[in-house]
């Protein structure tokens, strides 16, 4: 396929937050130069990534900031032809910055609203800020089921805040009708995998470390339980050494539902299209393959019509 511009696609791991630009920034932080700017969205490994998430979320500070950077993502996705996103809110970011999540959440759904694109939102919690943290999340994440909500995630360091803790808020928000992913097997082991799964994860957010575990690769095969895979975003955090090591030729061919998404397209300078491209020049997916992994998007998505949803059954 000449381009990968043609081929409808969905968005399924998506950070609002890591959509900034650095051009973006310019708009969001006028004070600042476009050295300062260059300079905070450069690092070396998932630590430094993480500092510059942190950075750069500090500098959204108000519903019309998140209202704008929603409209500039948008319009990109609608440029590639997306037409499906679920789309991460940090609503765990929100509450460590002591905004009130209300506004803001109204801000981006306003904005989501007049976009060509189909959005959903995933409310995320930052891990290693703690059980009760993440439970405040979920509380906020469970008050908008039905108003654009779809689904409750964890983001941040993993072997900071390990899945075990969170039993109990995965069941609340599972209660209240979210449906259920999770971060893990990105910068920690195959062991974090399973411990999401047990949280009753439906999608595991990157989830590439399940290939050193073939029991693991098996058991997603056999549950049909997708990996989210962001090849641009493992290079760039340092979690694989290099792209050539990148595992997800060994994690599709094992037979393991994959979707392809951008995780933060703006920190890591990518888009959808690239990471097409990419699993096609650096990894020999054929188009049919891409076709398929493309219609993975819609497959695996949350959304109630055609999400699998209804059928699943966790805890
Ligand atoms: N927050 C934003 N992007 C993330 C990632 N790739 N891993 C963990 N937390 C994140
Ligand atoms: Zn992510």
């Amino acid at each position: 396929m000449a381009g990968w511009h043609e081929l409808p696609k969905a968005e399924l791991h998506l950070h609002l937050e890591g959509s900034v630009t650095q051009e973006t920034m310019r708009l969001l932080a006028p004070d600042l130069s476009e050295d300062e700017i260059r300079a905070r969205y450069s690092f070396g490994n998932f630590a430094g990534f993480l500092e510059c998430f942190g950075w750069v979320v500090k500098r959204i500070r108000t519903p019309e900031d998140y209202a704008l950077i929603t409209r500039q993502l948008l319009a990109d996705l609608e440029r590639q032809n997306v037409r499906y996103a679920e789309i991460t809110l940090s609503a765990g970011v929100v509450l460590w910055k002591k905004q009130e999540f209300g506004p803001i959440y109204d801000a981006v759904q306003r904005a989501a609203r007049s976009s060509p694109v189909e959005v959903q939102w995933n409310v995320d919690a930052i891990r290693h800020f703690g059980v009760e943290h993440v439970m405040q999340v979920a509380e906020l994440a469970a008050e908008r089921v039905g108003d654009g909500v779809v689904s409750f995630g964890i983001g941040g360091d993993e072997a900071r805040g390990p899945a075990e803790w969170f039993t109990d808020v995965y069941r609340f928000a599972h209660e209240k009708g979210l449906r259920l992913t999770a971060h893990a097997g990105e910068a920690a082991g195959p062991e974090s995998v399973w411990r999401a799964l047990e949280l009753g994860a439906e999608r595991i957010g990157h989830g590439i470390r399940s290939v050193e575990d073939s029991a693991l690769l098996k058991h997603l095969r056999d549950r049909d339980i997708p990996l989210e895979i962001s090849i641009t975003s493992n290079v760039a955090t340092g979690v694989v050494a290099s792209l050539a090591e990148h595992p997800v030729r060994r994690i599709y061919d094992a037979g393991v539902p994959i979707v392809l998404n951008t995780d933060d397209p703006g920190i890591f300078g990518t888009t959808l299209e690239r990471e097409y491209e990419i699993a096609a020049t650096a990894f020999g997916f054929s188009d049919a393959e891409l076709q398929q992994i493309a219609g993975n998007g819609f497959r695996y998505a949350f959304r109630i019509d055609r999400g699998r949803g209804d059928l699943r059954n966790v805890h």
